[in-house]
């Protein structure tokens, strides 16, 4: 049995991280953008991490679409959660986590974590420069740039890898 990464990402930071867990894994790891609207079958994975960025509050939809048709098989695996957010304060991000996962998830994952996030907004449309200058000063003197959590990406894989040592004792 492997793994499955189910991540959802618009400028490409979601999916630095997933491949990033996949490369630390040990084992066989399938990573699927969500964004990318292919039925996934859940049945040849025990274990499945779930993850995308937030925006205005709010989870990649394809994820949190995922996650709705999904819940209950989903429950009955091991599964670790992860948001990519700019705003990695704790009332933030505890917010945004309820927001974003049931507590029944959130009581059956391994782990859940805030990865931090980075600000691309080369190619975004005028409304994302717009909010991005707003909410995270991204041009102007003091620098709120968000930056990946490294440290919270290996404390989620830590966790998935005890849970399947304990599993296998
Ligand atoms: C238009 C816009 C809205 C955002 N809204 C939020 C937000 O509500 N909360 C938050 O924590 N971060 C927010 N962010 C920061 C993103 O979550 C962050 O840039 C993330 O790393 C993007 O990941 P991705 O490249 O996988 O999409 C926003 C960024 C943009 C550009």
């Amino acid at each position: 049995m492997s793994v499955l990464i189910v991540y959802g990402t618009k400028t490409g930071t979601s999916e630095k991280c997933a491949k990033y867990i996949a490369d630390r894994l040990d084992e066989p790891v399938t990573l699927v953008n969500a964004r990318d609207g292919i039925k996934i079958e859940l049945s040849p994975y025990n274990t499945v991490i779930i993850g995308g960025s937030v925006r205005m509050g709010h989870i990649t939809a394809a994820v949190s679409k995922f996650i709705e048709e999904e819940e209950s098989t989903l429950l009955t695996k091991r599964i670790a959660l992860f948001m990519c957010c700019g705003f990695s304060d704790k009332e933030n991000v505890d917010l945004q986590m309820e927001i974003n996962f049931t507590p029944a998830l959130k009581k059956h994952a391994v782990a859940y974590k805030c990865f931090g996030g980075e600000l691309h907004t080369d190619g975004s449309n005028k409304f994302d420069k717009f909010i991005a200058k707003m909410a995270f000063r991204a041009d102007g003197d003091l620098d709120l740039t968000p930056e990946i959590n490294y440290k919270a990406i290996d404390e989620l894989i830590e966790a998935v890898k005890a849970s399947k040592l304990a599993a296998a004792k």
